[in-house]
């Protein structure tokens, strides 16, 4: 009962290790959506150049989502404490202590799967 306790959510029975959050038609190119890797928000970021990148939406401080913001310049920002992350996730200011951390984005034809690194 106590290890049920201390196990993530994300590593229960259930939880799937890779998951499909969409088509690649789905996300335009320069654009960032929030997808459920299980039950966990993660940015999905299609760069202007065409790759797709992946960083947990929960912002290290206390764990709020952060959101996409493109001014003054892109980047992600936590409404909660008001730490701002850079593009590549890294805490660039506020609380936040540490960068966003990175997910797995694998292609299989159209279809776009989130994995864990
Ligand atoms: S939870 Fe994001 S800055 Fe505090």
């Amino acid at each position: 009962m106590v290890l049920q306790y201390v196990t993530p959510v994300a590593e229960k029975a259930g939880a799937r290790q890779s998951v499909l959050v969409g088509q690649s038609g789905d996300f335009a190119e320069g654009s960032v959506k929030i997808v459920r890797f299980n039950r966990e928000p993660v940015l999905l970021i299609h760069t202007s150049t065409g790759q797709f990148r992946a960083l947990s939406a929960r912002c290290t401080h206390l764990g709020c989502v952060v959101q996409y913001q493109e001014s003054p310049v892109p980047h992600f920002g936590c409404n909660c404490h008001g730490s701002q992350f850079d593009m590549n996730g890294v805490n660039i200011s506020g609380p936040a202590p540490r960068p966003l951390p990175p997910y797995r984005v694998t292609l299989s034809g159209s279809s776009i799967y989130v994995a864990k690194p």
